[in-house]
Order: C-alpha cells, then sequence, then structure tokens
C-alpha cells in the first residue's frame, strides 16, 4: 500500500511500486483529465506536477511519487480560474482538445520558474506535443498568462480536502 498525496488531498494506492502514475490517476484513481498519448514519455499529454515540476506520468513510477506532492488538471485551480487556465479560454487554445491538460501543466510549471518568458524559453520548455497544431496559440496564451496573472510565477496552486484553494508558495519570485 502506498500513500499519495494528489491534489492536497491523501490517497492509499494498493499497486505494484513501478506502475506508471498515469495508470494509478486514471484508473485506480478515476482523475482522467490527465491523458494517455505515446506511453514512452515522449508527448507529454500525460504531463503533472511534482512539487510544482512538470513530469511525465506514463514514464514515472508510483512509488516515486510517495512524500511528494503530486498535482494535475482536476487540481490546478478548484474552478478553472489559473491564470493559464484564463488565458487558454480568452484565447480559445485546445482545437480536439487532448494534449491539452498536459500542455496547461506544462505551462503553468514554466511560469512558476519563469514569471516572463521569451518566446526562446517557451519554445525549450514547451515540448508537448499537439497534433492539432495549436503551438501559436499555445505560446499567445502563455505571454497573455504572463502579462495577466499576478504571482502566477510563484504561487502553486492547489486544492485542498475541504476544497479550500491552497496557493503554496515556493522559492520562485
Ligand atoms: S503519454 Fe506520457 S509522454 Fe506521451
Ligand atoms: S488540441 Fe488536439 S492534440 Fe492538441
Amino acid at each position: 500500500m502506498m500513500k499519495l498525496n494528489i491534489n492536497g488531498k491523501s490517497h492509499q494506492v494498493d499497486v505494484e511500486p513501478e506502475m506508471p502514475l498515469l495508470w494509478v490517476l486514471r484508473d485506480q484513481l478515476g482523475m482522467t483529465g490527465t491523458k494517455f498519448g505515446c506511453g514512452i514519455a515522449q508527448c507529454g499529454a500525460c504531463t503533472v506536477h511534482i512539487n510544482g515540476e512538470p513530469v511525465r506520468s506514463c514514464s514515472y513510477p508510483t512509488s516515486a511519487a510517495v512524500g511528494s506532492k503530486v498535482t494535475t488538471i482536476e487540481g490546478l485551480s478548484k474552478d478553472g480560474t489559473h491564470p493559464v487556465q484564463m488565458a487558454w479560454k480568452a484565447l480559445d487554445v485546445p482545437q480536439c482538445g487532448y494534449c491539452q491538460s498536459g500542455q496547461i501543466l506544462a505551462a503553468a510549471a514554466l511560469l512558476r520558474r519563469k514569471p516572463r518568458p521569451t518566446d526562446a524559453d517557451i519554445d525549450e520548455a514547451m515540448t508537448n506535443i499537439c497534433r492539432c497544431g495549436t503551438y501559436q496559440r499555445i505560446r499567445a496564451a502563455i505571454h497573455l498568462a504572463a502579462k495577466t496573472g499576478k504571482g502566477v510565477g510563484s504561487v502553486i496552486h492547489m486544492v485542498s480536502d475541504a476544497g479550500e484553494l491552497i496557493d503554496q508558495q515556493t522559492t520562485q519570485a
């Protein structure tokens, strides 16, 4: 039995330690916002945060997440109001939508590290694949979130057991 902290809530899971975290999220816990694409850490559809850093959960052993804070698209904000989500909506970024939870998590992690990223920073950090080719809108939305999301670079938004939005401070200013 392993204990996981996901979106501020504690979960006990009885799986093999090396089972990919994505399988646990989707199949054991029913959190289907995180998507399966390639299964080999190439596409980024399965991106979640571990302690605020993006990881590809299809290739991340569940045992490695024990003792860390896992954030999925379901917990990035309580009601879809994280600055990245707001910018995504404002610019109608998604097309089919399949890659977008991974894109949003990757973008939120980028903005936490770099509150005012350049195009080059975005190109370097955003290696997630979008088969619909929404890359230009993704880039524009990250710039918009950087402008409108005051504090996005210094806060991880999480939801507590009680459903409260927790702004967890990070060391990045
Ligand atoms: S499904 Fe994990 S990177 Fe593609
Ligand atoms: S919006 Fe369709 S794969 Fe990205």
